[in-house]
């Protein structure tokens, strides 16, 4: 039951809703308003498009109502202040060591989830840890095991240079793998869906930039996703991330104990521009 609902006093008969429907199963019913029949809301992508598009704010489904979307017009964010926080968000490798507010944690999370997934499988999970002190016990178990891996000389193929990070953290009780942060994220999601790891990327990568714009610095981890999933994949069962899911990828995160002060200057782009010259000359069918 998908809950399709047409204001009668607002809807304006536009007909934008119809047009926009990815599934197409949106029509004009007999009582002369946008109607989805019972037969057709099976194949309902649950994109909320029609909710979106109403000019009026008409069109209600699966329980949300328009009044409580945020509304786009003046709203969107300036593209140079955009384009500032994509060329100024840096890898952050020193933290403070305290938890952020659990209210802008949450919202950081709730925001990043909004990410497109795959034929809307919105199947990506969050794994969290959200204080400084679980991340310190995550990181203790994943060095002793890491320490027994070096000690039986018994790293994977191509994980030798694990035993450098391990030695480090004996010596220095320095954390190269998760920079003694506070927070970890890990985003999965089933082997079923559609694209289980561009979904899990791209709502990282939402997530990174928000949080950058919030004053939370950011690390994606492939040294922490390696020695979690890869060399000591019991890890995964500890932290309760499903068998049947994909590991995305891993980010450690928090308040940053450094502050850059200007952008970087990578570039230009590598820009291929396929089929020069041909399109025109393509031969009419
Ligand atoms: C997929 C991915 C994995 C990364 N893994 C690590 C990591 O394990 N440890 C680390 O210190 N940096 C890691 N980084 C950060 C990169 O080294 C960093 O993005 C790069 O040096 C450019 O710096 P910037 O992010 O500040 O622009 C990773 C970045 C990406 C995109």
């Amino acid at each position: 039951m998908i809950d399709f609902k047409v204001n009668r006093q607002s809807c304006t008969l536009c007909g934008e809703c119809i047009t926009d429907c990815p599934s197409r199963i949106i029509s004009f019913g007999e009582d002369g308003y946008p109607t989805i029949t019972a037969e057709k809301e099976g194949t309902c992508y649950r994109c909320q498009h029609c909710l979106a598009i109403c000019p009026t704010g008409a069109v209600s489904i699966l329980g949300h109502h328009a009044s409580f979307s945020h509304l786009l017009k003046g709203a969107l964010p300036d593209p140079d202040a955009l384009e500032t926080l994509i060329r100024g968000r840096r890898s952050v490798r020193r933290f403070k060591q305290e938890n952020l507010d659990p209210v802008l944690f949450q919202r950081l999370l709730d925001v990043a989830w909004q990410a497109p997934t795959g034929v809307n499988s919105r199947q990506v999970r969050f794994t969290v840890l959200d204080s400084h002190d679980k991340v310190a016990l995550l990181r203790d178990e994943v060095m002793a095991g890491l320490t027994r891996l070096v000690n039986n000389n018994a790293l994977p193929d191509g994980m030798g240079f694990f035993a450098n990070f391990v030695s480090i953290w004996e010596k220095h009780r320095s954390d190269v793998i998760f920079r003694d942060a506070p927070h970890l994220l890990i985003a999965s999601a089933p082997h079923s869906v559609a694209s289980p790891m561009q979904d899990c990327m791209i709502a990282l990568a939402s997530f990174d930039l928000f949080a950058q714009a919030n004053g939370v610095g950011t690390l994606w981890n492939g040294l922490a996703k390696w020695a979690m999933n890869e060399i000591l994949p019991e890890t995964r069962h500890r932290l309760g991330i499903p068998a049947d899911h994909h590991f995305g990828y891993a980010m450690v995160f928090g308040k940053p104990a450094v502050h850059y002060a200007r952008t970087v200057q990578h570039g230009p782009a590598l820009i291929y521009r396929a089929l020069e010259g041909e399109a025109s000359e393509a031969p009419a069918l």
